[in-house]
This record gives C-alpha cells, sequence and structure tokens, in this order.
C-alpha cells in the first residue's frame, strides 16, 4: 500500500493518529530512499510536538527493529540479560556490572556506543587497554557468551540501521528530547540485540539529559511497555545524575577505578548501584545467586580479565593518566553542598576525553579526577580536582570550566540518594 507522505506528516502535525500501514509505509520508504530527509525532519518534528500513542510507538519500534539484522541468542546456555543507562557522567557501571553478572551465570551482551558530548562512552573507556577491540561478528558474540559469560562490544552497523539515520537527522533537527523518539530509538536496538530481559538504569539530574524525576518517569514506563510488548521482560531504575559516579571521570581512568571495585574496594556510590543493578538483572532472569559474594570473592574481577583477553585487551596492562597534570584546591574551607556532573562532564571532555563530531578520536588518559565528593569537608587550599590532559592547551580549557564545578557552603548538605525508583510495568 502506498501513502503520501505529506498527508501523514498533516496527519501528526493536527494531533491525528497514524495507521499501522503508514507508519510502517513511512519509516520503509524513507529506508529505500522514497521518503526524503527533510519530510522525515518534518514528521519527527510534529512527533516531538504530538507525541505517540502506545499502539503508534509499538509500531514505530516494530519497523525500526525490521530495518535491520537481529542477535539470535536463543539455544545459548545462559539466560540472556542486559543493562543501558540513558548516559550519565563517570558511568563506568557496565565495566564492572557486566562481568559480575556474568560471574552470577548469566549471559551479558552489551552491545555499546562511543560517547558523544560531555557523557562518555563505554567503548572509549575499553579503547584505553592496549590491544582491546571492540568490533566482533555476531558469531564471535555469541561464542564469548557461551564461553565468558559477558560481552561488550560496538554494535553492529546492521542492528536498526534506519535508527542510526534518524539519530543523527534529530541531532541537527532539534528533536533529539522527545520521550517516544528516544524510547524507540534505545529500545529498537536492545530488542534487534535478542536479549531476553533488560534492566534500564534513567539517569536524572544535573549530569542527565532528564532534569526531573517526572519526565524520568515517563521515560522509563514507555521503555519498559515497549520492551515488555515485544517480548523482552524489562525494568527500570532511576537514579541520581547530580554528582559524577565516583571519583573519575576520563577513560582509562575510569577503567582503572572499575578495576578496583572489581577487586573489592572502590567508591562505595560506583558498588551500590553496580549490586543494585546486578540484583535487578539476575532477578529477571530466574538467578538466585547473591552478587556481592561474586564482587568480594574475586569471581567477577576473574570474568572481566577472560572478558578483555577475549577481545584482544591486556588485563594486565598499566594505564596511566595523560601527562600534563595539575592538581586544583579549594578556594574556601567548608562542606562540598554541590559537585556539578554536567560540570565535570564538560571540563573531561574539554580536557580531550570526549569528542565533539562523531569521527573526532579520544584521548585515552584525560580526564578529571574528583578528590571530594558532595557531603565531604575541604580546608582552605586543599586539592579538589586533579586534571590530565596531553597537552597546554587542552588542561588550559579544562580548568576554565572546572572552576565551576563545586560549590562550597557553611552547612552540611542533605544528599541525595543514588537509587531513587524502580519502575516495572
Ligand atoms: N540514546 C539513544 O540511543 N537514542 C536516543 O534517542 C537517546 C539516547
Amino acid at each position: 500500500m502506498s501513502f503520501s507522505a505529506v498527508d501523514v506528516i498533516t496527519t501528526k502535525r493536527e494531533g491525528g493518529e497514524i495507521s499501522d500501514a503508514a507508519i510502517s509505509w513511512f519509516l520503509d520508504a524513507y529506508q529505500r530512499g522514497d521518503v526524503a530527509e527533510e519530510q522525515m525532519s518534518a514528521l519527527l518534528m510534529a512527533i516531538f510536538f504530538r507525541g505517540m500513542d502506545q499502539r503508534e510507538l509499538r509500531t514505530w519500534t516494530d519497523r525500526m527493529v525490521a530495518s535491520g539484522e537481529t542477535l539470535d541468542l536463543r539455544g545459548l546456555s545462559r539466560p540472556s540479560v542486559d543493562k543501558h543507562s540513558t548516559g550519565g557522567v563517570g558511568d563506568k557501571i557496565s565495566l564492572i556490572l557486566a562481568p559480575l553478572v556474568g560471574a552470577c551465570g548469566a549471559a551479558v551482551p552489551q552491545l555499546s556506543g562511543r560517547g558523544l558530548g560531555h557523557t562518555g562512552g563505554t567503548l572509549d573507556k575499553l579503547e584505553s587497554i592496549p590491544g582491546w577491540r571492540a568490533s566482533l561478528s555476531n558469531e564471535e558474540i555469541r561464542q564469548q557468551l557461551e564461553s565468558v559469560g559477558a560481552v561488550i562490544c560496538a554494535a553492529g552497523a546492521g542492528l536498526a540501521p534506519v535508527d542510526r539515520r534518524l539519530y543523527a537527522l534529530r541531532d541537527v533537527t532539534g528533536t533529539v528530547e522527545s520521550i517516544p523518539l528516544i524510547s524507540s530509538s534505545i529500545m529498537s536496538k536492545k530488542i534487534a540485540e535478542g536479549t531476553q530481559a533488560l534492566v534500564l538504569d534513567v539517569k536524572v539530574g544535573r549530569g542527565a539529559f532528564i532534569k526531573t524525576i517526572e519526565r524520568a518517569r515517563e521515560l522509563a514506563q514507555t521503555m519498559v511497555g515497549l520492551g515488555e510488548d515485544h517480548g523482552v521482560s524489562t525494568v527500570a531504575q532511576l537514579t541520581s545524575m547530580d554528582q559524577p559516579l565516583g571519583r573519575a571521570v576520563g577513560n582509562s581512568i575510569e577503567v582503572v577505578e572499575s578495576v578496583e571495585v572489581l577487586r573489592g574496594g572502590g567508591p562505595s556510590d560506583v558498588r551500590e548501584l553496580t549490586l543494585a543493578l546486578a540484583r535487578l538483572m539476575l532477578e529477571l532472569v530466574d538467578i538466585n545467586v547473591d552478587p556481592r559474594e561474586k564482587l568480594d570473592d574475586g569471581s567477577a574481577y576473574e570474568v572481566y580479565r577472560s572478558m578483555i583477553a577475549a577481545q584482544g585487551g591486556d588485563p594486565d596492562a598499566v594505564l596511566v593518566p595523560a601527562p600534563v597534570r595539575e592538581v586544583v584546591t579549594s578556594q574556601a574551607s567548608g562542606w562540598v553542598s554541590s559537585l556539578d556532573a554536567r560540570c565535570v562532564g564538560v571540563a573531561a571532555w574539554r580536557l580531550g576525553a570526549g569528542r565533539a563530531r562523531k569521527e573526532d578520536p579520544v584521548s585515552a588518559g584525560a580526564g578529571v579526577m574528583c578528590l571530594v565528593r558532595e557531603g565531604e569537608q575541604v580546608a582552605l587550599g586543599q586539592p579538589i580536582f586533579e586534571l590530565y590532559a596531553d597537552d597546554d592547551e587542552h588542561l588550559a580549557r579544562g580548568r576554565e570550566t572546572i572552576q565551576r564545578a563545586m560549590t562550597i557552603g557553611g552547612d552540611q548538605p542533605t544528599l541525595v540518594p543514588i537509587l531513587l525508583e524502580t519502575i516495572t510495568r
């Protein structure tokens, strides 16, 4: 059946519903090149303002999944379960969580992306390990899931290819921050990945792209509904992203901090969030193992080592921060009332840890170490940040931003908990 692209656009523009057949036609025609980029841009803007109901969203997501290949994880001897985070600063949880849940007996297929803007990408972090390879074939993914229990690798170009084009288009048409468009974008890739179960870490706060709990709830509910409608058992955990997770924000320095947690130490917020997400993941696939034991007895660290080695990386490589370093000291004494995650993320990005365009390289060793966190006391002149960059120019750019990242007050602040709400259907 054929439709008029202009009719579909105007129907949505006027707040009407688009039929399943029209949605399928529109997306297929776009993929073939018969619907122009400007027509898709117009429809995206209409959806941005008018939204989509549950039926429209389900069909839209189906077509995005059907636009490419899907991974078949049935037949593995372990149940598969993945985690997706909507993106935060210092969010190194995947590096610890994937091997931890693998050590508990599940298969964790973490098909990830690279970072853009102030939140880092999991692949960029792991690529700071010499030899580590992000691209695996579908067969290599299956084999590693079976033998090791965890894979973190690049999502192949064949998974939901229409989403890639739509995401790039949304980026330049001001249509990123739409709940139906974000939900279908994230969930189409996870559904195509073939995981049986999924835990969503929906970040809310200064360092997240969702700033209010109400919107985070709405996004979580929409994604959970989409997952369940497509046969993926899905739960969402809302978590706060006002200050960075842990102390390290960068690439190699986050790998080093993750290894500290895998060896039983590391920052308490990283450990707490990892264990909470691990419990949700294990519950979804009926594995009755306490992840705390697997973290503390070294099993998760062993799986991490195997996971890195299986992809050509050297788990024993010593990762050193970038050579141009500077300690930033406190200009006041008192309590740290805020450590602005977004500001720290932007500083790390300017130091060289992130990219402005998707083809830009990133520095492995650049970043920010937060030496104190919210709720801690500082004295005048006490070191509060350590900055790492590859050259003086990057250092100067990061230094300028980090000055605004911390607020020091006279009163002990009340801290926001990291775990906010769990959302199920
Ligand atoms: N991540 C995605 O993959 N898609 C979005 O739309 C937003 C975040």
